[in-house]
């Protein structure tokens, strides 16, 4: 296991948002509870999830829940009716442990009078599971949400919410979590920490959901639960405290979002969704899995450290933005490490024979973990020797079953076709497994590894900050918006950027557009340059600055502009283009994060002034599951 690495844990930086995935449902009023609580589950469904469940409060508490759709739930009801009016409810996107029957929420203590529901991640579950099997508890599923259900029962004498108060105090991490008992069965408690919380209100019933949509048409009257606040429901309404215990005055709140509105949580489109709940993303990949000094905790990468000091050589395989992610990962390898990285993508590296050898890592990166060319070029490898990790959003997907490691990207359900956060998580997720290999290796001084855990832990507030200033950006994309071909440049990490901006731009705003590294732009391209070609320019790096400020200039000398991706602190820049869109400044080996920002919503502004279907572009599909 990765904790071997370091015997003692140093703290850990904590999630500050979590990625809205799981969906919750809960109700309490004169109504039959189950029918509403599916109603809403189904509003939730293009959150993505990959099983789901209800329970219902009648004398006892029951149970219903299956892995699949909500059709498969829906059927299991029809089979098996729940009758009462106080219910809870959960769509699952897999987090600890695979898509199952079993791992799917509710989960019941042993006695089954306490009920919970959850939409997080605690981060000390591995800690928390040894504690109650040590005091003889069995657990059931492999979730960490059982957990929860565990604790409140330990905690439980006499009063629900004091119950849940406790419980909470014991679990680090995030959470909506939301719970009912037997004992008290007209109420619903809920907390939350990080993830996100409704309340709406009805005339003598009271509804709960992680998110607006969920409830639209039950009513437009919502309160909205904020972090380190509890909240218990009856049907005459809701009471919010403080999680210590201390009364809240929170106003009810009027929402008159329609549905597809809310379903976009206020964009105008999923894409753009995307884009902005990227530096959550960012945390929720970290989350629990880094320390201070650098240090790694990346559950279900299983290789020791012999392996990794065995280590000679890495191939990553991946397809279209995830293959771009994997550029970056290569230049990232190869630094930390000092070994040799290949990148290939999987579609080329299946039929090409690769050098592949017992004692190799092949890092096979994609979002969906079904793509079907990753999965061959994976498989590949693994016939050649290769240990295989998966790196992927889906759990339980295709790749991440055939794998020997994986490391989960936590990205959320990605709805745009053309992909965003799940790239950038991707790009974060080959970070820590270089600190994981680095460290493991002793090819990265604790100093440095320390350094780049700062950085990392950094960038949530920095990709914040790039998207504020969303409007120089659209001025940006006006600028570009009628060319008939542009192209992208930089070199090493800013060439990896480069690739995947301009696969953004053309995959959705049809643009024609190229990218190569800038040394590479006086070898041919350099005759297509004239005033009417635009040219992005990533220009991070500070070993390679003036280098690509010459390319920079090559293309000035024959008229053509010049957008920058330049740090905060570049004032040379300034001299030499005609729009700059500014990030932070960071480590340069962190600079990918920040620098592909701008270039998404630049592409993003650019299919908006031309009027495209942003969220489902012409020929494209999401998932591309043939050959
Ligand atoms: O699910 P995967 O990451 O394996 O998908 C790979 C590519 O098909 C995907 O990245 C595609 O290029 C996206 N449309 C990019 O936005």
């Amino acid at each position: 296991m990765s904790r071997d690495i370091v015997p003692e844990r140093p703290p850990v930086y904590h999630l500050k948002e979590v990625a809205r995935v799981c969906g919750i449902m809960g109700y309490v009023g004169p109504r039959e509870a189950a029918p509403i609580i599916m109603d809403g589950l189904r509003r939730l469904e293009y959150r993505g999830y990959d099983s789901a469940g209800v329970a219902v409060a009648n004398g006892s508490i029951n149970v219903r829940k299956a892995e699949g759709k909500i059709v498969r739930l829906a059927e299991l009801l029809d089979e098996e009716p729940l009758k009462g009016t106080v219910g809870i409810g959960h769509t699952r996107w897999a987090t600890h442990g695979v898509p199952s029957d079993l791992n799917a929420h509710p989960h019941t203590d042993p006695t089954g009078e306490f009920v919970v529901v959850h939409n997080g991640i605690i981060e000390n579950f591995q800690t928390l599971r040894e504690e109650l099997e040590a005091g003889g508890a069995v657990l059931t599923s492999q979730t960490d949400t059982e957990i929860l259900a565990h604790l409140i029962a330990e905690e439980y004498e006499g009063d629900l919410a004091t119950a849940v108060r406790n419980a909470v105090e014991r679990a680090e991490g995030a959470y909506a979590l939301v719970v009912m008992t037997k004992r008290e069965p007209r109420k619903i408690v809920a907390v939350r920490k990080i993830s996100p919380l409704v309340i709406g209100l009805g005339e003598g019933e009271t509804y709960l959901a992680s998110d607006i949509p969920a409830l639209l048409h039950q009513t437009r009257e919502f309160i909205i639960i904020e972090d380190d606040e509890l909240v218990t429901l009856t049907e005459e309404g809701a009471v919010v405290e403080t999680i210590g215990g201390e009364p809240v005055d929170r106003q009810a709140i009027h929402v008159a979002w329609d549905a597809e509105q809310a379903e976009k949580g206020g964009f105008e489109h999923f894409m753009l969704k995307e884009i902005h709940e990227q530096p959550t993303v960012i945390t929720e990949t970290l989350g629990g899995r880094l320390g201070e000094d650098g240090t790694t905790w990346l559950e279900d990468v299983e290789f020791d450290d012999e392996f990794a000091q065995g280590l000679e050589t890495v191939w990553i395989t991946a397809c279209g933005t995830a293959y771009h992610a994997g550029l970056v990962g290569r230049e990232v390898f190869q630094r930390v490490l000092r070994l040799p990285t290949m990148v290939e993508y999987a579609h080329e590296m299946r039929y090409a024979d690769p050098m592949v050898k017992p004692g190799d890592l092949t890092i096979a990166i994609s979002q969906s973990g079904e793509t079907a060319d990753t999965l061959a070029a994976a498989r590949l490898a693994v016939e050649r020797g290769s240990r295989m990790l998966a790196l992927t959003n889906v759990v339980g997907s295709t790749l991440s079953r055939y794998a020997d490691d994986v490391l989960y990207t936590r990205a959320g359900p990605e709805i745009s076709v053309a992909s965003t956060k799940a790239y950038l998580a991707m790009l974060i997720g080959q970070y820590l497994l270089a600190l994981r290999l680095g460290v493991a290796r002793g090819s990265i001084d604790r100093q440095r590894a320390a350094d780049l855990a700062l950085g990392l832990a950094r960038l949530p507030a920095q990709v914040e900050s790039i998207l504020e200033d969303e409007s120089s950006i659209a001025n940006a994309a006006r600028a570009i918006v009628d060319a008939d071909d542009i192209y992208f440049i930089g070199r090493g990490l800013d060439y990896a950027v480069a690739m995947e901006g301009s696969l953004k731009l053309k995959e959705i705003s049809y643009l024609h557009s190229e990218a190569m590294p800038a040394g590479e732009l006086k070898h041919g391209t350099l005759a297509l340059i004239t005033e009417d070609v635009p040219v992005v320019v990533v220009v991070t790096q500070r070993s390679t600055y003036d280098k690509t400020i010459s390319a920079v200039q090559e293309v000035k000398a024959r008229g053509g502009k010049i957008i920058a991706v330049a740090y905060d602190s570049d004032t040379e820049i300034d001299k030499f283009a005609d729009l700059v869109l500014r990030i932070p400044e960071t480590d340069d080996l962190l600079a990918p994060v920040n620098a592909a920002v701008p270039l998404q919503l630049l592409a993003y502004h650019v299919a908006k002034l031309r009027d495209h279907d942003i969220d489902q572009p012409r020929n494209l599909a999401k998932s591309v599951t043939v050959e």
